[in-house]
């Protein structure tokens, strides 16, 4: 990969964390992006045009039909892949190959057997070759974050699977990534056990203040967790609408369903992916 860099006068590059202007630039940034997969088969466009700006600190979920590249996008972020056109921008700085100042949670925990679940959690810090002694206090504050404590040294057979996201999400949060990727993180769990994660992941981000991304299926956790939510067109996707959820920082989960600003927003979600249903 090239490290081309357009330094014009009427265009300066941007330096990491600054947008031309000066101004801090979007934690992430999707400016233009198409992205074209070619198989044997068949050519697919996957996302056509999408355009994002989502500010530091802030928690976006991602919602849309199956198979609109919502899987697609979160890849770009984390650079496992390139758009065939536009561009990504973490803090300013273009995306041009594998992140690793992200997190990456998947709906299934993918965890070691043969590793208790502080290894597991470990397993990021050995992988960068962050110093051991930080690593190990960093991961046992994260097991208390998530209310793991007891179950640090159990094995993932032991563990439910709530408890088992838990750790994925650990593992995702040790290395202090300034943005964090999840990709239907819940979609595996029972509907209790994914309310009781909803509240978990809503207090771990006020106390660890990552920029999420958030994909989901669930328009109740879309709207209880984001501060705004995507809402996506089928294929090729693209962004139809941006809802602002406008609900307080602190959010009570019961409470937070009974209120208009969350109504509102689950509605008009509703309504935007029930039409496009209607029309495929
Ligand atoms: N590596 C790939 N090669 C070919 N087609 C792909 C590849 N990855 C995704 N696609 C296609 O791109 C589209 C979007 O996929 P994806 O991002 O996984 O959707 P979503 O996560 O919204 O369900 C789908 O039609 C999928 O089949
Ligand atoms: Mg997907």
């Amino acid at each position: 990969m090239t490290m081309e860099r357009r330094t014009t006068a009427s265009d300066p590059a941007p330096t990491a964390g600054q947008a031309p202007g000066g101004r801090a630039a979007p934690a992430v940034r999707l400016d233009g992006v198409c992205v074209r997969f070619h198989t044997k088969t068949r050519d697919v466009t996957a996302l056509s045009e999408v355009g994002l700006d989502v500010a530091a600190g802030e928690f976006i979920a991602i919602v849309g039909p199956s198979g609109c590249g919502k899987s697609t996008l979160l890849k770009l972020v984390a650079g496992l892949l390139a758009p065939t056109a536009g561009e990504v921008r973490l803090s300013g700085e273009r995306v041009r190959g594998p992140r690793h100042d992200i997190g990456y949670v998947f709906q299934r925990a993918a965890l070691l057997e043969w590793r208790s679940a502080r290894r597991n959690i470990l397993l990021q810090a050995e992988m960068r070759g962050l110093p051991p002694v930080a690593a190990r206090r960093r991961a046992d504050e994260l097991i208390t974050m998530t209310g793991l404590d007891g179950f640090a040294d159990a094995y993932p057979h032991e563990l439910s699977g709530g408890m088992q996201q838990r750790v994925a999400l650990c593992r995702a949060l040790l290395h202090k990534p300034p943005v964090l990727l999840m990709d239907e993180p819940f979609g595996a769990l029972d509907a209790l056990t994914r309310e009781q994660m909803n509240t978990e992941l809503n207090r771990v981000r006020r106390e660890t203040g990552p920029t999420v991304l958030l994909v989901t299926h669930s328009i109740p956790e879309a709207c209880y967790l984001a501060d705004r939510v995507v809402v996506m067109s089928p294929r090729p996707g693209t962004v139809t609408e941006i809802i602002e959820v406008g609900l307080p920082a602190e959010r009570d989960y019961t409470e937070t369903m009974e209120r208009p600003e969350f109504r509102e927003a689950a509605g008009r979600i509703r309504t935007l992916l029930g039409s496009v249903s209607a029309h495929h």
